[in-house]
Parts: structure tokens; C-alpha cells; sequence
């Protein structure tokens, strides 16, 4: 990948689902370009399409239209398989439900992405330092449901972290976090970002975490509406339930 050339590109990015009621457009015409190292905050209303934004960046979900490149790929391009192949070791992803492996502890959560890279060295010595990092050093041998939701996504990202990803794509990370322990998480993000120009992509309702950030994708009813002078109407548009026609 060349020097100038973005870690991510989305171009006229839709995603629609077809059920029982018709067709539901969840994304529609997105374009965003994210250069290595940026920080990117997604930001928008329950329901904007964030988390679904999210997934098809990481190439965890395929779109309907439009393209997307990660790290110089098409994903367009891969199968399931292949994208997953360009994620490894590349791609660290923190899910908004967290998605721990029920049946390994903290420490063997942490650990899974080094093993499933086939690395064998210091291992468990660099997943116990992540685990501490994020205040969970006395919580290794506990299983996803004996801890608490702040410590089940305190065990996520240090999943996502393990491996020193180019790309961190984390969903609401300080969601179930309280203040104290969120600004920390977050710093330890921005820390990677910092120590290893690692590109950051998060999804959050908090205002200040997005202005830690370089630049914001504002989202409104599945559209990119940041930029756009009707921004606070798209907002207000976007309620809860259905619109009353006015
Ligand atoms: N598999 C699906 N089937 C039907 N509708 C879906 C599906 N996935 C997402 N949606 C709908 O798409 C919209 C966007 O969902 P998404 O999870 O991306 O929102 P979000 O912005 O992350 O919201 P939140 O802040 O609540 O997490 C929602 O209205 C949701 O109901
Ligand atoms: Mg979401």
C-alpha cells in the first residue's frame, strides 16, 4: 500500500435488507475516506446505521451497493473466508454485545487472536499485560459470565488490542463503562494510535470521546449528514417509531 493511499475507502455505500414487510433500507449512498492513522467517530441516533456501517467497514457484512476498500482490498472482491484472512492480525474489532467466547476465560479470550495467528512466543505474558492494562489482572481465570458487563468489554477490547491491529474498529467501547474507567480505555486507544499509528474507528454517543477524535461520521435515517446544511432537521427527522407528517 502506497503512502498516500487511505486504509479505508467507501464509495456510494448502501445496504438494504428484503422481509416480509418489503425492503428496508438500513444505509444508502455513504462515502468516507479514513487515511492510515486517522481517528474517525461515528456518531448518529439510535438506529442510524452505525453499528451496520461499523461491521461493513471491517468487512463483517457484505453490502447491497456501492464498494469499500480495507488495507488496499476490495472487499467487494473476497469471499467470507478471504476477508476474514485479510482481517487476522490486521483488524481488531470490539463488538457493541461484546462477543466473548463463553466457554474460555478472560486470559483465553485475550490469548484466542495470538493462537489463531500461530503465534507461540510470550503469548499469555502479552494478554495478561492487556488484561492489567484495562484493570482486569485479577480477573484471568474468570469465565464471560462471571464478570460484569464493564468487565466483559474491558475483556473485549483487550481481545481487540492484543494483536496490535492497523485498524481498530470498536463499537460504543465505553458503553458499559463508568467515566473513570471509559477515559481510561479510551486513552489506552489513543495510546495505540499514538505508539503505532494505528487507525481508530469508533462508534460513540459521547461527545467527548468524538472530539478526540480527528474526524466525525455523522449518520441520520441510514444517510451521511454531516457537511450537510440540513443536518439538525435529518436529526430531529430520525424520532423514535414512526414520523408524524407535519
Ligand atoms: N438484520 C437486520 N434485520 C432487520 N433490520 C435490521 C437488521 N440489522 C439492522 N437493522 C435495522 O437497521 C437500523 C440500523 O441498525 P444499527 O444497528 O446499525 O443502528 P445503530 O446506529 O448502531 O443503533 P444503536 O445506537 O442503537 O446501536 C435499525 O433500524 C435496525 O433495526
Ligand atoms: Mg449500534
Amino acid at each position: 500500500m502506497s503512502f498516500s493511499e487511505n486504509v479505508i475507502e467507501v464509495r456510494g455505500l448502501g445496504k438494504r435488507l428484503h422481509d416480509a414487510t418489503g425492503d428496508l433500507v438500513i444505509l444508502q449512498d455513504i462515502d468516507v475516506s479514513v487515511a492510515k492513522g486517522e481517528s474517525v467517530a461515528i456518531v448518529g441516533a439510535s438506529g442510524s446505521g452505525k453499528s451496520t456501517l461499523l461491521g461493513l467497514m471491517a468487512g463483517l457484512d457484505t453490502a447491497t451497493d456501492g464498494s469499500i476498500t480495507l488495507l488496499g482490498k476490495s472487499l467487494g472482491d473476497l469471499d467470507e473466508e478471504g476477508r476474514a484472512a485479510l482481517r487476522r492480525g490486521a483488524v481488531g474489532f470490539v463488538f457493541q454485545s461484546f462477543q466473548l467466547m463463553p466457554h474460555l476465560t478472560a486470559l483465553e479470550n485475550v490469548m484466542l487472536p495470538l493462537e489463531l495467528l500461530g503465534e507461540t512466543r510470550h503469548v499469555a505474558d502479552r494478554a495478561i499485560k492487556l488484561l492489567e492494562q484495562v484493570g482486569l489482572g485479577s480477573r484471568l481465570a474468570h469465565y464471560p459470565k462471571q464478570l460484569s458487563g464493564g468487565e466483559q468489554q474491558r475483556v473485549a477490547l483487550a481481545r481487540a488490542f492484543v494483536t496490535e491491529p492497523a485498524v481498530l474498529f470498536a463499537d460504543e467501547p465505553t458503553g458499559s463503562l463508568d467515566t473513570a474507567t471509559g477515559e481510561r480505555i479510551i486513552d489506552l486507544m489513543f495510546s495505540l494510535n499514538k505508539a503505532s499509528g494505528a487507525t481508530l474507528v469508533l462508534v460513540t454517543h459521547d461527545l467527548a470521546i468524538a472530539q478526540r477524535c480527528d474526524t466525525t461520521v455523522q449518520l441520520a435515517g441510514g444517510r451521511r449528514v454531516d457537511g450537510v446544511s440540513a443536518v439538525s432537521d435529518a436529526s430531529e427527522a430520525r424520532g423514535e417509531g414512526t414520523k408524524t407528517p407535519h
